[in-house]
């Protein structure tokens, strides 16, 4: 609900509220954002002011408290007294100045409120007609220059979205070199963290926690992607915020390019937080008579720790974000041959996989990169998308055909935004990549981008790619972009424009070519999770969360990831043991858990599994599909570490999954507990432990302690008896309540080196379980 009276807005969700007034000298001041509050409170919100500081600037002579300095504010400007970070740097014509004038003052004009979201001409939004929306109409105090700040209530989901728009309402140019969707001054209860999510390739989403101390705090985007060195989610939290207690902030961004947000404690301790475009490398110019749109900023606010931001930003992305037939639908359990095959492989050996796949549970088969001519390593080929006929002799469409005879559907691997100099598309169009004139480009991966910013690549692109996609039953894509920007430049914007010119191209590009053809499951995909944002899932339902397929990685990568995105949106699948990228040798069972809380793929030959796996994994791919709506759309828990455990929870409809994974394994482990949090109270659970198979294999010297003879480790009887039989493992099933679940339950022991009987949970170093609940009726 958006209400305004006396001065004050006050935009309600079904457990938050925002205020804010307009003071007497017409600037918006920031009040409150946390925990519900009358409308009528508003005033007594304010940030005090009784007597000016030393070294005050005085905003008007008329008062000697009000300094811009001194108060919190939803906007600010530059050059009449607040010294902090501002929003906006500009540069606004002024005839007595032959070069402008950096002084910003903006100041409230009018007010509008609209029922629903208020859509952007040249970005992606959120949507949803509940929605409802505020245009706050400010002016620049001197100057002919006009701001909106439009934020707009997402109920139900608590979440309120905010963004700024600029015009130049003047004669002559207006030079933006910094304009954020959104800021805000917070005045603290309490000591705040800054918590941000940064990475690597194969290295994304590690939580960061940093106290907000005197002085600025960046987090930034500078690839021209919104990156994996820095997601553009953020948290503030405050002292003792944890999983499940505490009052938290959370901040994103509907953005795919280079993102900016800066945390900054002041002098006299507000707290101010503002997020957009990052301004590195940014200069546009606004012409007369023209605006400037930033990116939608999204914030939520919880008391009950993250786990409760968490539970906000999921339902908003579900339910306000992800569009197309896919949206809320559970994902099919895929299987991709990367992994399986790089780039070598003929039409046969696809089959087998898929065969092989298919047996294993798979519903997709995906062709990931090396499918078109000139694709035999990442040299060459980008650009073309000929079929390559050696590979595949029946093309495109015969193996489609023959997949779909196999009872799956198939998906395609592309690049659509890349070119390598050796393609025909290069040969015939060099002008096409993005490079600068007079200078040798440098090189990602062996390729250039292509030009976005040009309206004829747009058009070839999605041309091109809309016949591949019409050209047979192509059920599911994933859209790959594998460089950061170098040489930026573009003919058709200027210098300053081109990486936010280069995302609204691409987003063109989505939206003509995956709008039309919503039938299609969209996976985006940057080397893994170098895209993983708000932007990107305004088009594709799932993001290819890292190229790092380790399990253990994962638990870190997906479980950074779910601060601020759901589950259902992760591409997440089971890989090789030993891995090629860590070289951990990690059980079938926890590569099943940790892919289980995602959208589920095979991303191997399943061939290379033993007899005795593939049983298993036939068996854990039938649990997952019976659960597949509580792993994907289930409330997501984070419960933290004990012993050495990460748990991770999802409840459903009646059901609830919780996966414990051992990250460090210690000997004489103390007792392990469980505990599900979020149960109905009075509802009594049936909690079984699903067994898995250990393997015997490497196990062979402890079978001393079992069997009535000495087996020989590597020999013929152990490799024999490996590949049909596996250990089983700790069988544990209680039935009690939901409330004594919450307060959590003491498990058998693990495996202590003192014998072996059906009880004892068998972990081991990055073991994990599986517990099932069930409500009785
Ligand atoms: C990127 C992707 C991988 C795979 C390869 C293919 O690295 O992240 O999943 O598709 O490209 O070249």
């Amino acid at each position: 609900m958006i209400e305004f009276h006396d001065n004050v807005f006050r935009l309600t969700t079904d457990h938050t509220a925002y205020l804010f007034r307009v003071t007497p000298f017409g600037h918006v001041e920031h009040l409150h954002y946390g925990g519900p509050v009358p409308l009528s409170d508003g005033a007594a919100l304010a940030a005090k002011t009784a007597i000016a500081r030393g070294s005050s600037v005085m905003y008007d002579e008329s008062s000697d408290t009000y300094c811009l300095d001194d108060l919190a504010w939803e906007w600010s400007g530059v050059g009449k007294g607040d010294f902090r970070n501002p929003p906006a740097e500009l540069t606004i014509p002024n005839r007595a100045l032959p070069d402008g004038a950096f002084t910003n003052d903006f100041v409230y004009v009018s007010h509008e409120i609209l029922a629903g979201p208020l859509p952007m001409e040249t970005l992606p939004t959120a949507y949803g007609d509940e929605a409802e929306t505020v245009i706050l109409r400010l002016k620049e105090k001197a100057t002919p220059v006009a701001l909106e700040l439009i934020y707009t209530v997402y109920a139900h989901t608590d979440v309120i979205t905010r963004r700024a728009v600029l015009r130049n309402e003047g004669e002559a140019p207006v030079v933006i070199d910094k304009l954020m969707s959104y800021m805000l001054d917070m005045v603290p209860a309490a000591e705040l963290t800054f918590t941000t999510f940064d990475g690597a390739w194969i290295r994304e989403a590690r939580r960061h926690d940093r106290p907000v101390a005197s002085g600025i705090y960046v987090n930034e985007g500078s690839t021209g992607a919104s990156g994996h060195r820095h997601n553009p989610g953020v948290l503030l939290s405050e002292e003792h915020c944890s999983e499940e207690q505490g009052r938290c902030w959370g901040f994103n961004l509907l953005y795919s390019g280079n993102h900016y947000t800066a945390v900054e404690k002041s002098e006299n301790g507000l707290v101010r937080i503002m997020s957009g475009i990052s301004p590195r490398c940014f200069r546009y110019t606004l012409a007369p008579g023209v605006g400037f749109e930033t990116p939608e900023g999204v914030m939520t606010y919880s008391d009950g720790g993250f786990n409760g931001l968490s539970a906000h930003f999921h339902d908003f992305v579900n339910g306000h974000v992800i569009r197309g037939d896919w949206k809320g639908k559970e994902r099919p359990v895929l299987c991709n041959d990367w992994e399986a095959c790089f780039f070598s492989f003929r039409e046969r050996k696809l089959l087998s996989l898929a065969k092989r796949a298919k047996k294993a549970g798979a519903e997709l088969f995906v062709l990931d990169d090396g499918w078109f001519v000139g694709r035999n390593d990442d040299k060459g080929g980008l650009g073309d998308y000929t079929v390559d006929r050696k590979k595949l002799p029946h093309g495109l469409e015969g193996l489609c055909a023959r997949i779909n005879k196999l009872g799956m559907s198939f998906g395609l691997w592309m690049e659509p935004e890349s070119v390598n100099e050796n393609s025909d598309l290069y040969r015939a169009h060099p002008d096409w990549a993005v490079k600068l004139p007079g200078r040798k480009p440098s090189y990602g991966r062996n390729q250039l981008l292509l030009d976005l910013v040009n309206p004829a690549v747009r058009d070839y692109i999605v041309e091109n790619v809309g016949r591949i996609l019409d050209s047979c039953p192509i059920a599911y894509v994933k859209w790959d972009m594998n460089r950061h920007m170098s040489d930026m430049y573009s003919p058709f914007c200027e210098n300053g424009a081109f990486f936010h010119e280069y995302i609204k191209g691409l987003y063109d590009v989505l939206g003509r070519i995956f709008y039309p053809r919503p039938h299609i499951l969209f996976e985006s995909c940057s080397s893994g999770g170098n895209r993983f944002d708000l932007g990107m899932l305004c088009f594709s339902q799932q993001i290819w969360a890292s190229d790092d397929t380790d399990a253990i990685e994962r638990v870190k990568i997906q479980g950074g990831l779910s601060y601020l995105y759901p589950l259902s949106a992760m591409g997440a699948h089971i890989s090789e043991a030993p891995h090629q990228q860590t070289l951990r040798d990690t059980p079938l069972s926890t590569r099943f858990h940790t892919a289980a809380f995602g959208a589920l793929g095979w991303e191997m030959d399943i061939g290379t599994l033993t007899f005795a796996e593939r049983k298993e994994a036939k068996k854990d791919m039938d649990f997952y599909k019976a659960h597949r709506r509580t792993f994907q759309f289930g409330r997501f828990r984070r419960l933290g570490r004990q012993n050495g455990m990460e748990t991770w929870v999802a409840l459903g409809e009646g059901e609830a999954v919780a996966a414990r994974f051992l990250l460090d394994n210690e000997a004489a482990a103390p007792a392990d507990v469980l505990r599900v949090p979020g149960l109905a109270p009075q509802g009594r659970y049936r909690v079984e432990r699903q067994t898995k198979g250990v393997r015997v294999g490497p196990l062979a010297s402890l079978l001393k302690h079992v069997a009535p003879v000495s087996l020989k480790k590597g020999g013929f009887i152990i490799r024999t008896i490996d590949k049909f039989f596996m250990l089983p493992d700790g069988e544990e099933k209680y039935t009690l309540t939901g409330s004594a679940l919450g307060e959590g339950v003491p498990l058998n022991n693990r495996f202590v080196g003192t014998g072996y009987n059906k009880d004892i949970r068998m972990l081991g170093d990055f073991g994990s379980e599986l517990y099932y609940l069930k409500e009785e009726a």
